[in-house]
This record gives structure tokens, sequence and C-alpha cells, in this order.
């Protein structure tokens, strides 16, 4: 992490946007750096005319009064507008005659007979699968506002599912397919939520994880489930509770195909997604309706370029489980009527071509994806992309953790073959779309830099106090304006919200991100403020993986810290004390692991664990995990048989002695 930084500092190497790139596109959006900037400008200075006119490219049964109402932190975007997400997504593309055209092209992972499974949905097919699903929903007793969870795979009933769940105003809370038992549940309760949608398995890598089973044992972990909703994916045996569980078939094959898509309040909430932060369990993000719309509409049409009607395709490898999956496999992109791709499974199965086999057969044009698939694809050998036909890329795009430039000029030659601008797009659950990203037809890019703020986003660096920060010098990320698509609060602790986003600065959105700017006002990520890891693109806190292990029997307390990892970007250090009777060895560290696997899930796995007598402290009595990160970094020298038990100690007391 610290080389990539120190490696980023001295990044000059500018590209311009390719010549020809507009052409290439059907033209270009944003054409220049000062139209960007004359547009962001304008959208700054006079936010509710600029958000106004974009909202009105969207259906809205009832027009706003007002484009936004603003009580810090609280805000009300296109206040009494009444709109739909599942209408804007697919209703109105049949409804203008498009009824007929590909909304979504899914492929599934196994390759039966070396052959891939294709599925290609219209608008017209999402409008009838959405209204009879909706419709089964509603045969359960879910109404407005009652929070769906949805627990599949990435197949394409899971962009049904929450489309379904948007048709009647019932908000969807999306947990990520390779979450535990225990995981599922901790959501369920915290959002009461009465009903869960799942699978009975889904594919992965060859294998079959065991939604159903998972769900299962949820649902013995907590009271609310009254409902679970199967859908058959991969054949494997279920257990059946006939009070509770249905076939996904059933429920939809005697459901009607007509269920009309309700006029929500622009500030109804769309859904809830889990999210780690620095302290206790996942927190719920909230986000609204007409706001988040609006603005996934724009970030995705100016930041890909969409072109309805032009042969785009888009590709997204995001999990719908994730923001990304939501608001640029789905929300963002289909009111932009260019075709949204769903691949299933993993990029190395059943080899590891398989990304660039699906970008030449189905001639993907953007293609959005995190730097840790990027890196592993460096190492897996240039010639898997080689071997493949990518030229009908146009734009590459990379979200999730910032981007080391090695892998950055890697993506550009070798996957854009150095014609395909590069987005690199900071943003958050929190902050529902991209925040800081280049524009593909406008924005001069520099490896490693997200670059230049979206419009109406009014993003700085600055110290305690709010002062915007020297160019160079480091500090907080924030966002001092409202934007559509921010959350709306942490759901059922508003303290929560107000101490992690809007405490630390006075009026600020506080991102818990540090950043600075270069001489050109471009923007580096240079790493969270808290104790949030970044594994592999995914948000994890260091304090849900020590809960975790604290509640195995063998540990008395532990300390968890990120570490440099290769291809993670971060990988996860655990230092453990072990109770009376136990002794460290590698089995205890299997187990270790295991247990984490089952309370959060396999992204939560340690990648080192190491036991020690007792952990560094500062005589405070504060567990010192400076010291801790940079012994996980190898740049202190221990031991080098990590099984045995280790003396943090004294390397804790030298420290202190030298940091007086
Ligand atoms: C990090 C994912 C650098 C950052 C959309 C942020 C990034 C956290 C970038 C949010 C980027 C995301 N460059 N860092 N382009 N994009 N991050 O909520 O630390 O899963 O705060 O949202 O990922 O992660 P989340």
């Amino acid at each position: 992490m610290s080389q990539a930084i120190e490696s980023t500092l001295h990044e000059s190497r500018l590209f311009n946007p390719p010549a020809g790139f507009s052409d290439a596109i059907g033209g270009a959006y944003v054409g220049s750096l000062d139209e960007y900037r004359a547009l962001h400008e304008r959208s700054i200075n006079d936010p509710e005319s600029f958000w106004g006119e974009i909202a009105g490219e969207l259906h809205w049964f009832r027009s706003w009064d007002r484009v936004l109402e603003w009580d810090c932190p609280d805000a009300r975007w296109f206040v009494n507008g009444k709109t739909n997400l599942c209408y804007n997504c697919v209703d109105r593309q049949v409804d203008e005659g498009h009824g007929d055209e590909v909304a979504i092209i899914w492929e599934g992972e196994p390759m039966p007979g070396g052959k891939p499974e294709v599925r290609r949905l219209t608008y017209r097919d999402l409008q009838r699968e959405t209204s009879k699903l909706a419709n089964a929903l509603k045969s359960l007793g879910i109404e407005k506002g009652d929070v769906v969870t949805i627990y599949m795979g990435m197949v394409p009933e899971l962009a049904i599912a929450v489309l379904a769940c948007a048709r009647i105003g019932a908000p969807h809370s999306v947990i990520f397919g390779g979450f535990s038992a225990q995981a599922i549940a901790d959501r369920v309760d915290d959002a009461r939520s009465k009903v869960i949608l799942t699978c009975d398995g889904s594919w992965r890598r060859g294998k079959i994880v065991p939604l159903k089973d998972n769900v299962d044992e949820a649902c013995a972990k907590t009271s609310h489930v009254e409902n679970v909703i199967v859908l058959r994916r991969c054949g494997n045996d279920v257990q059946w509770n006939d009070d509770r569980d249905h076939w996904w078939r059933d429920l939809t094959l005697a459901a009607p195909d007509e269920c009309p898509c309700a006029p929500l309040d622009s500030e109804d909430m769309a859904f809830l997604l889990y999210t780690s932060g620095s302290t206790g369990k996942p927190k719920g993000i909230m986000h609204s309706t007409g706001g988040y719309m609006v603005y996934t509409y724009l970030t995705s049409r100016y930041v890909f370029n969409l072109r309805p009607g032009t042969g785009q395709v888009y590709w997204c490898t995001a999990d719908v489980g994730w923001i990304t999956g939501h608001s640029y496999i789905i929300y963002g992109v289909l009111p932009n009527r260019v075709p949204t791709l769903m691949y299933e499974g993993a990029p190395n199965f059943p080899a590891e071509d398989r990304f660039w086999d699906i970008v030449e057969r189905h001639k993907v044009t953007q293609f959005y994806t995190a730097p840790t698939a990027i890196r592993a694809f460096m190492k897996w050998g240039d010639e898997h992309p080689k071997s493949h036909d990518l030229s009908s890329l146009k734009v590459l795009g990379t979200v999730g953790e910032p981007i080391n430039p090695e892998a950055w000029m890697w993506y550009h030659r070798t996957i854009g073959a150095e014609k395909c601008p590069i987005v690199d797009t900071w943003w958050q659950t929190e902050t529902g779309g991209q925040m800081i990203t280049p524009l593909p037809g406008a924005t001069p890019t520099v490896p490693g830099s997200c670059t230049l703020p979206f419009f109406g986003i009014d993003a700085a660096v600055v110290n305690e106090q709010g002062e915007e920060q020297p160019h160079n010098s480091g500090g907080l990320l924030v966002i001092r304006k409202p934007w559509p698509s921010m959350l709306r609060g942490i759901y059922g602790d508003r303290a929560r919200f107000i101490d992690t986003y809007w405490s630390r600065v006075e009026g600020m959105y506080l991102a818990g991100d540090s950043a600075r700017r270069d001489d050109r006002g471009y923007f580096w990520i240079m790493g969270r403020i808290d104790d949030v890891i970044n594994v592999s693109g995914h948000r994890l806190g260091t304090m849900e993986v020590e809960s975790a292990l604290v509640a195995h029997d063998a540990v008395v307390e532990a300390a968890v810290v990120g570490m440099p990892h290769e291809i993670k970007g971060e990988g996860i250090a655990a230092f453990c004390t072990l109770g009376p009777g136990y002794e460290a060895s590698d089995e205890l560290k299997d187990a270790l692991c295991a247990h984490v696997t089952t309370e959060i899930g396999a992204i939560a796995r340690p990648d080192v664990i190491r036991f020690a007598n007792a952990l560094p402290k500062t005589r405070s009595g504060k567990i010192m995990r400076r010291l801790l990160k940079s012994i996980a970094s190898g740049e202190e020298n221990t031991t080098q048989d990590t099984t045995t038990l280790e003396d943090f100690t004294v390397l804790a007391k030298l420290r202190e002695e030298k940091e007086g």
C-alpha cells in the first residue's frame, strides 16, 4: 500500500482521450476538458436547474415541487415527485416501442459440451417477469415498505428480483452470495425482513455453493422469516420446509403477469445495502428512489458514454450483491437502453481467458472491473487476452480500490490496445454512484488517479477544520454539497449516521478516505482513515473479523490489520493470543480460518494468522496497530517460525522508547 502511494507520487504520464474516440463511440457526450469544466461549474453553482433538467429525461408520474431541500445532513431531492425505478428501467422502454430489444444478456458459468449457456431477456420479458414476481410477493403479504432479502447467485432472476421489489416499493436488501448464514441472519434481523429470495445453489468455479442450505441455517438463527422463495438453478438437493418454502416457478406460474409500477415518492427508500464500517456490525445504508435513479442514470450515461440503439454491449463484472452491481449493472444502465451483460461465474473457469472469450463473443463495448481482477489477469499472462479479438472495446473502467500504475498501464495496453480511455471511478456504497472519475472523451488520464469530480460533486481535500489543503498535501476526502444519490441514513441508527459521516468535519460528508490533489487538481485516493480494509475491492471492518476470531473458544484477544497483497490489494493479517490449554499450531490456524468463514464468509478469511503471548499495547492499553501493520508487511524482523508464540511486547517496548 505505502509502496503504491510512493510510486503514484512520481507518476507523470498523461494520456489524452484517444484520437478518434468520439467517432468510434458515436459521439462523446462531453467532448473536452473545457466543456467538462463549464458544465461542472454550472452544476455546482445552480444544482437545481442542472438536476431538474436531467431528471426531466426520465419518467415521473408526478413532477417535483422543488429539486432540492437541504438541511444538513438531510437531503430531499425532487420533493413530492412520484416515480418508479422499475418503470424507468423496463416499462418505459416497452411503452416507447423498444419492448423487443435486449435488456439483459446473461451467460452462465458451466460450459456444457464446450458451449456457453446464454439467455437474452428483452424489456418485454422483464416487464412480464417482474410483474409476475411482484404479484407473487404480494400474494405472500409483502407490501410497500417491507424489506425483501435477496441472497442469490448471478442469474437473470436476481435482476428480476430487485426490479420486482422496485415495482411495488418493497426495498430490497441484497446479500452477496459469498456471505455466511450468520451474516444473513444478522442482516435479516437488522432489517426485520420477512421474506428471502434465494436459489438452490450457485455455480462458482465448477462447484455448487449451497445457497439454500445457508438460508436454512440463517432462518434457524432468526425468527423474522416467514417465507422463502427458491429458484432452481443447480439442481442440488435441498431441505424443504412446507410451511415456509416455495418454489419460484410454482409461485410465478400461478401469478398474473400484470402489475402496475407503484408511483413512489421520490424519497421512498429504494433499497438497503449492508456495508462494513470501523465499529460493530455492518450498517444498512439507505438509498432513496428519485435521487438515486437520476444520479445513476446520468453517471452511467456520461462515464461509459452509453448510446442507445448503436449496438453497444455494456459489461460490468461486479456481483449485484455489491453497490457496483446495483448501480452499474441494473439501475443506471437499463434506463439508458443499452444491453447489460451479466456473467454468472468466475473469471478463470473453465480457463483463464473466460472474460476475454465473453468480450469477443458478445462484442462488449464498455467493460468495467476491479483492480484486483486486473492484477490477477496480469499474473495469468498476456496470452489469454491476446488469443481473443478485443477490438469491440471502447471504454474501460475500474472501481473498488486504488489501481496501481503498473496495472493501469497493462489494462491500457493489453486490453485497451491504447485506444480505450480508462475511467478510474472513485465512489462508495454510501454515495450510490460514481463521484470522482474521468469522462472518457474529455478528461486526460494519469495512471493511478481518479482525476476530477463528476457533475454536481463538490469534492475537496481538507483538514479537521474543514480547510482545503494545498495541492500535493494529503488530507481528508470530503463532499461539501449534497448530491442526488447520497445515502439517506443508516437503517435504524441515526446516531451512527451522524457520527460516522457528519461529525468530524462540520457540515461536510466525510468519505472515510484520505486523498491528495496534484498540481492539475486531480484527486489521488491514498487509503482509508478508519479501521476498514479493502480486500479484493471488498470492504471489511477489522473489528468484524476480530469479533469473529474471539468468538472462537481458543482466542482470548485478536487484532486484525491489512497487509499488502499482490493480487487482493490488501490481505488480512490476524494476531491472536490463546486461552489456557490451547497451543499454537497449523491445525488451529486452519480451524480459526474456517471459523471466520462461518461467521462472516470466505472473503473475510485471514491470509495470515500469528499467535502471540500478548498483543503489543501502549501504556494506556491501546493495541499498537501501526506496529502490527508493519510486522504484517514484513517491515519489522521477527522470528520466521510463526506457529510458535511470538513476543511482540518486546518490539512494542522498543518502539515506545524510540517514539518517546
Ligand atoms: C475504495 C465501492 C481508490 C475507497 C464502489 C472507498 C477506491 C471504498 C476506488 C468504497 C477508486 C472505491 N480508487 N479507492 N477508484 N473506488 N475505492 O463501499 O476506499 O464497496 O471508500 O464501494 O473503496 O467501497 P464500497
